[in-house]
């Protein structure tokens, strides 16, 4: 068992003095290649910060995050980013599309970026599955909340990262779409032996995942299949 991430003891508090705010408390998680994981809880529970300490977007407060066994605490700016372009692919609350490129062009930067040449997924059959071919070369304020959510999708998957952290990814697709998308992020993990941790709201689609945890009040806990 290959394990592709790992956090050990993390916590994470906004703020300062009585304006603190713990929004993870000492967590510990574990996500295996192949493994498919749900995350849901309520509003406000600690989530996203979860999701976006794991991914090194912003910093633990305290604790140890290892990345392929490697851990990530010492590391610098731009060895963070190197380390988040290489192995992760985010699909945000926010879609964090560029304005001024249009969706093919969101995916032309990553080739730009991408100095080592990995290999990318295929564009066409990307955009096909995603159904954004007739909007491929529309600008994000001209697509719709769905497409727009496909498009950061195209993006967080064309670099075929090993692990795929997707913050509510179906939350403005109709449920057709919500099913293939979750469909889809089986299939990278069950067949393509990488890594995804999904948070939702919509307790139908959990079907197809492997594990869920629940997040309360920042505590993160494992449910237990019934
Ligand atoms: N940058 C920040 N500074 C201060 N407090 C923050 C910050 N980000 C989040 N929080 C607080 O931390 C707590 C957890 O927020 P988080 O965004 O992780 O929740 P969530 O479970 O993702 O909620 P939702 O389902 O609404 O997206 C909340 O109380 C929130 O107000
Ligand atoms: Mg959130």
């Amino acid at each position: 068992m290959t394990i592709l991430i790992e956090m050990i003891q993390v916590t994470k508090t906004y703020g300062e003095g009585n304006m603190k705010v713990t929004a993870l408390h000492e967590t510990n998680f574990q996500l295996n290649a192949g493994e498919f994981v749900a995350i849901v809880g309520p509003s406000g529970s600690g989530k996203t910060t979860f999701l976006t300490t794991l991914g090194q977007l912003q910093e633990a407060s305290s604790g140890k995050i290892l990345v392929k066994g490697k851990e990530t605490g010492h590391l610098s700016e731009k060895e963070k980013t190197d380390l988040r372009f290489r192995e992760f692919g985010f699909i945000l609350q926010a879609s964090n599309l560029i304005p001024f490129l249009t969706v093919k062009e969101q995916l032309d930067l990553i080739d730009r970026l991408d100095k080592k040449k990995s290999i990318k997924s295929d564009r066409q059959e990307l955009f096909s599955l995603l159904d954004l071919e007739k909007v491929q070369n529309h600008y994000p304020k001209a697509l719709s909340g769905g497409e727009r959510q496909r498009a950061a999708i195209a993006r967080a998957l064309y670099n075929n990262p090993s692990i795929v952290l997707a913050d509510e990814p179906t939350a403005s697709l109709d449920t057709q779409r919500a099913y293939q998308v979750t469909d889809m992020l089986a299939s990278i993990a069950h067949e393509q032996g990488r890594g995804v941790v999904m948070i939702t709201h919509d307790t139908r689609l959990l079907d197809k995942v492997d594990r869920i945890y629940v997040m309360n009040d920042g505590r993160l806990v494992e449910k237990t299949q019934a």
